[in-house]
Parts: C-alpha cells; sequence; structure tokens
C-alpha cells in the first residue's frame, strides 16, 4: 500500500520505517528543509537502535520517500498519517496547533477522498477538531470529498521504538466506519501476522487510551518516589521494598524503580494534558495532580543530596555528571531529569563535567559552550579531577561500578545514584560515601 506520515520525528520515522520495512511504499512529509536532506544521505537525525539501517535499507529499495513537499504527500497515498508534536500550551494543555496545520494542509491539496489518521497523541475531541478544519478548508474551495479523520495512538518506547514498532502489544483503531476499519487492518496485516494485535474502538475512547496508559505509568513511578522519600525518613531501604512489591503478580516489576524524576516528551506534557483537559470539562483530577507535584520535587532529590552533602555555595566543586538523556538508549534531553540537576548545579556554583553515551551533541545544542560545563569523551575522563559523582540516566554500562576508578577519581568521594545502580554497602565499604533514593539505611549511616 501507499502511505504518506506528515512529521518525520521519533514516531514518525520509526512508523514510516516499519511500515516500509514490511513491503508498503511511505512518503514523509516534513517542514524541516535540513532533516529531510540528511535522511536522503542516511543521516538519521535521532539515535534509535537499528533505525539507521532500518532506514537506509528501505530509502535504498525506494520505499521511503523523503520529502518537504505536502503536494506530492498528498498525493502520494488515500492514508494520511499525521505524527507531528503536540507540545504543551502556555497553560498544560496540548497545543494542537501542528496538528490543524496539517489537517489544512491535507484539505487543501486533496483531490480524491482521504483517511487521515491522527499518530500524534491528541486529547480527546481532536479528531472532531480535524474534521471541521478540513471540512472548512474543502467548502472554500468549492469541493465535496469524502474523508475520514481516525485516531491510531502510538505507544512505542523511544530507546525500544523499532522493536515496540514492529510487534506491538496492541494496535488501537478509533473508528465507526468499517470501511476505514477494513483500509487500516490491511494496512497493519503483516504486524498481526502473529495473533491479531488490532483493538478496534471508537475515536475518543481511543484518544482516550493513550493518555490513560501514560498517566498510569507516570502514576506508578510517581507513587513509588514517594514511597522512597518515605522509605528514606523511616530508615527503609526501598530497593528491597520495590524487590517485595514487584513479586506480586498484581503489581510486577515494571515502572517501579524509584529514581530522580520521569522526563521525556511523554510522560510530563501527557500528564498535564490530561489535568488541564479534566478541568474543561469540570473535574478535578487530584491524582493526575499528584502526580505531576511529586514528579517534580523529585527531579530536584539528587540537588537536595549535593547540598545535604556540601551546602548550598558549590563553588569551587567539580561534578561528574553521568546521563543526560531522559532514559538509557536515547539521545532525547526533553524533559530531562538531568538538566534541573545540571541548571541547579550551576546556579550554585558548580562545574559539571558531563558525559552520555549517546546524548551528547544535544547536550551541546542544549548549552553551546561554557567554561562551566564541560563535556566529556568518556564516563572515565568525567571523573577525572571530580569530587563526586552524579548519576542521573541507568545507562547499560553505568551499571559495573569500578569502586578502586571512583575512589582513585573522586577527591570528595562521594556518588549521588539517582538512579540506585550501586549497593550502598558495596559502596561504603571502599571508604565512599552514597547517596542514592529512598536507601534509607545508608543516609541515615552517613
Ligand atoms: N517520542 C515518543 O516516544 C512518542 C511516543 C508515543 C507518542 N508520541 C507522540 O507522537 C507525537 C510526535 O512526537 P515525536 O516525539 O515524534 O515529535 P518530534 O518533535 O520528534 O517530531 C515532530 C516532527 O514534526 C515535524 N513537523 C512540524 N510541523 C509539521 C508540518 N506542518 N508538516 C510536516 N511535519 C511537521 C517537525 O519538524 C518534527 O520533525 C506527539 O504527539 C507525541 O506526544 C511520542
Amino acid at each position: 500500500m501507499n502511505v504518506t506520515v506528515f512529521g518525520v520525528g521519533y514516531v514518525g520515522l520509526v512508523q514510516a520505517a516499519a511500515f516500509a520495512d514490511f513491503g508498503h511504499v511511505v512518503c514523509c512529509v516534513d517542514v524541516d528543509q535540513e532533516k529531510m536532506d540528511h535522511l536522503k544521505k542516511g543521516i538519521i537525525p535521532i539515535f534509535e537502535p537499528g533505525l539507521t539501517e532500518m532506514v537506509k535499507r528501505n530509502y535504498d529499495a525506494g520505499r521511503l520517500i523523503f520529502t518537504t513537499d505536502p503536494v506530492e504527500g498528498v498525493a502520494h497515498a488515500a492514508v494520511n498519517f499525521i505524527a507531528v508534536g503536540t507540545p504543551p500550551d502556555e497553560d498544560g494543555s496540548a497545543d494542537l496547533q501542528y496538528v490543524l496545520v496539517v489537517a489544512e494542509t491535507i484539505a487543501i491539496h486533496m483531490k480524491e477522498p482521504k483517511i487521515i489518521v491522527d499518530k500524534s497523541t491528541v486529547p480527546v475531541g481532536t479528531a472532531d477538531k480535524v474534521a471541521e478544519r478540513v471540512s472548512q478548508v474543502l467548502a472554500e474551495r468549492g469541493e465535496n470529498l469524502g474523508f475520514n479523520v481516525v485516531s491510531n495512538p502510538e505507544f512505542l518506547k523511544e530507546g525500544s521504538a523499532l522493536d515496540d514498532c514492529m510487534r506491538p502489544e496492541r494496535i488501537i483503531i478509533g473508528t465507526d466506519s468499517i470501511n476505514v476499519e477494513t483500509v487500516m487492518r490491511e494496512l497493519y496485516e503483516p504486524f498481526n501476522r502473529n495473533h491479531d494485535r488490532m483493538m478496534v474502538m471508537d475515536v475518543r475512547s481511543a484518544e482516550f487510551t493513550k493518555y490513560a496508559a501514560n498517566c498510569l505509568l507516570a502514576t506508578k513511578i510517581s507513587f513509588m518516589n514517594e514511597m522512597s522519600n518515605l522509605a528514606e525518613l523511616m530508615g527503609v531501604d526501598i530497593e528491597q521494598v520495590r524487590r517485595g512489591i514487584g513479586s506480586d503478580s498484581r503489581i510486577g516489576y515494571q515502572f517501579i524503580y524509584p529514581g530522580c524524576g520521569y522526563g521525556g516528551s511523554c510522560f510530563p506534557k501527557d500528564v498535564q494534558a490530561l489535568e488541564k483537559a479534566a478541568r474543561q470539562v469540570g473535574y478535578e483530577a487530584k491524582i493526575l495532580q499528584a502526580v505531576e507535584a511529586v514528579n517534580l520535587a523529585q527531579k530536584q532529590k539528587l540537588f537536595e543530596h549535593v547540598i545535604k552533602h556540601y551546602g548550598a555555595d558549590l563553588s569551587g566543586k567539580t561534578f561528574a555528571l553521568w546521563g543526560l538523556a531522559f532514559k538509557p538508549n536515547t539521545d532525547d534531553m526533553r524533559e530531562a531529569s538531568s538538566r534541573v540537576l545540571l541548571e541547579a548545579l550551576l546556579a550554585a556554583g558548580a562545574r559539571v563535567q558531563a558525559f552520555d553515551p549517546e546524548a551528547m551533541e544535544e547536550a551541546q545544542r542544549i548549552y553551546g559552550n561554557r567554561d562551566d560545563l564541560v563535556l566529556m569523551g568518556t564516563k572515565e575522563a568525567a571523573l577525572h579531577g571530580a569530587d563526586a559523582l552524579i548519576i542521573v540516566t541507568e545507562w547499560k554500562n553505568f551499571r559495573v561500578p569500578d569502586y578502586s576508578l571512583f575512589k582513585n577519581e573522586l577527591s570528595g568521594g562521594v556518588i549521588f545514584d539517582g538512579r540506585n545502580l550501586y549497593d550502598p554497602k558495596r559502596v561504603e565499604e571502599f571508604g565512599l560515601a552514597y547517596y542514592g533514593i529512598g536507601r534509607g539505611r545508608s543516609i541515615l549511616k552517613n
């Protein structure tokens, strides 16, 4: 089948590559000319395991087309996906301007009926808004072309996006049209070979499903962070508790890691957006408010530990910071906890030597050149001459500690572990001080 995808970011590019890999011919349209030029040369704008090879393979085979020309994109296929960003508005609601611009673009250029698919995360009622905008433009053009708006939210996780996309746990399709369902089934047929993963529902329920999923996951994280704060105060080791409760199959081990807060382009904005949407229908979403508040506070946690240890004035202190991406296996630093910490450290007069396996270019783009922030080539180099190490992202290659190296390199002998990667007892046996998240035992001992 021919497919068009508007918005070639984390979601659009991965979904387009996955469709193409199964044999569909996908036209990718973006407003970013440089990004499109790079993609044609095989330069992939984001780090996502396996994506570069998949994009190259399908571009070379002619199944991926990159363009900034919306006329070409709209003409290419009967199914047009919208996968542009939906960032938070000033008040935290989802900003739909990019989605509606694409809807308008499709309406301006369409010459035959279209199926317009909302793949971006959008609030309940957005499909109606998209339909309204398309109808308006068609009326202005004096055209009477048919179209349907479908909700097909995306559940991929950055860092394992290709796998998630190729083998989705579910494909949610929101439509009340049998014809549209048939087309979407055909499109997703190759993804359903093992078993049918498609769930068809009404449009509004599909839109809501995405928010409910993200908000529940964020709730698990904030709940666990709240438990970790209590653990710290009560002399409890939250890691023991995590194992204890995770073993309950009703709870499970996923998303109950205590840490220094969640970030990324989805959870923070989606929790806020649903909370705002709730207000608009006259409901106060107290759990969502608490999830957000706990997370904002949790992002300060590492800095609180730092000033507990060193006092508020950090001038003359150097910190090795491991991990800038909001989570492992991505270079995405949107809403990353590292940014909150980094900015607090710099504001308190500290110098930071930072390292991340993938997000160095992104950090350079965000912070530019400055004397108090040095981006280091390796994790070991970041330790050199530092007073203390702070771990913010749980990259795999941070998980095996070289305590002797820490002991030799860190003049202050302190580790602030924002992801509880290390065993406090072992760290302390090497004569280093350790601050984790909710590790009551070690904090009380210190
Ligand atoms: N990133 C994720 O992990 C993830 C997962 C699930 C859902 N989502 C949702 O998917 C949507 C997209 O997220 P993303 O992370 O891929 O965003 P992104 O910022 O990485 O990409 C968006 C792309 O859209 C392009 N764009 C903007 N206006 C355009 C227009 N008029 N025409 C064509 N292209 C245009 C931008 O140039 C950019 O390349 C959001 O709603 C997000 O909430 C994201």
